[in-house]
């Protein structure tokens, strides 16, 4: 949040009005200043967050948020860092998803048509209610992936769960009680391991480490200090963006 940003809400507190939006956390009431997410709203109203925040920028999953707004009987499920705030929103955090892995030893798995039924066999519960659909914040058709698993499309079940942030709303919302982010992973780490054609830049990357040649690098970054590992990422060559002076995007 910026100085101006402050600036501009306090002016607005008065009169309780302009460029401010009405929110509700846990209950409570605050006034903050339209354009926020839900993240920086919530910040802005006193709150900090110890967990459920992690990358702020709609990677890692972590912010789930359960809104209901007034005189709507439904709740919305939302990533806290990537959500606008509206007005009349009644918002709750809610903890992260204790849904445990099955282990396996990926080495020991065949990539066969019951493989994932066999480490979760919940998926055989679906009801095909679509509930977890409607939850995923990524728009990924959840119930189609479980439903790939359950036929043993292993390749397909990767392929539609490829966008997953393993935020776990779809699991929280399932009445089978299906872990859908594991069942997606566990179908990707399949089809990378014994379906997809091998990639040779990553063996020959794999080969480079394993012989030690970045083992130096890593020692010379170890001891570098803050400013010097700033200065290096302002400066760092983004390999998509090619040769294109990427300083500006950097200092934002
Ligand atoms: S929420 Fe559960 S039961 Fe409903 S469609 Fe999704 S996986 Fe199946
Ligand atoms: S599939 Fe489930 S865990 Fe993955 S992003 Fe969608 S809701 Fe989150
Ligand atoms: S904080 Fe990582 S997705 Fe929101």
């Amino acid at each position: 949040m910026t100085e101006t940003d402050v600036e501009c809400a306090k002016q607005a507190e008065p009169t309780q009005e302009a460029g401010t939006v009405e929110i509700f956390i846990m209950g409570k009431r605050y006034r903050v200043p339209i354009g926020f997410t839900i993240m920086k709203a919530i910040e802005y109203a006193g709150y900090q967050y110890i967990r459920s925040c992690g990358c702020r920028a709609g990677f890692c999953g972590a912010c789930s948020t359960v809104y209901r707004k007034e005189d709507e009987q439904k709740l919305s499920f939302v990533l806290a860092c990537q959500t606008l705030i509206e007005d009349g929103m009644y918002l709750v955090q809610i903890p992260f998803v204790p849904a445990n892995r099955e282990k396996y030893d990926l080495d020991e798995l065949k990539p066969e048509d019951n493989v994932i039924l066999s480490i979760y066999p919940e998926i055989a519960r679906c009801v095909s209610c679509n509930t977890c659909t409607k939850s995923c914040p990524q728009d990924i058709n959840v119930m189609q992936y479980i439903q790939c698993a359950l036929r043993g499309d292993i390749e397909k079940a990767a392929e539609i769960s490829f966008d997953c942030i393993q935020c776990g709303m779809c699991a929280m919302r399932c009445p089978a009680d299906i872990k859908h982010y594991h069942v997606g992973q566990l179908a990707r780490r399949l089809r990378g391991k014994y379906l997809d054609p091998e990639s040779h830049d990553l063996k020959s990357r794999l080969e480079e480490m394993k012989s030690g040649k970045y083992d130096q690098g890593i020692k010379d970054l170890m001891n570098k200090s803050d400013e010097e590992l700033t200065e290096m990422y302002r400066n760092r060559k983004i390999e998509a963006a090619g040769d294109l002076d990427n300083t500006e995007e950097v200092s934002k």
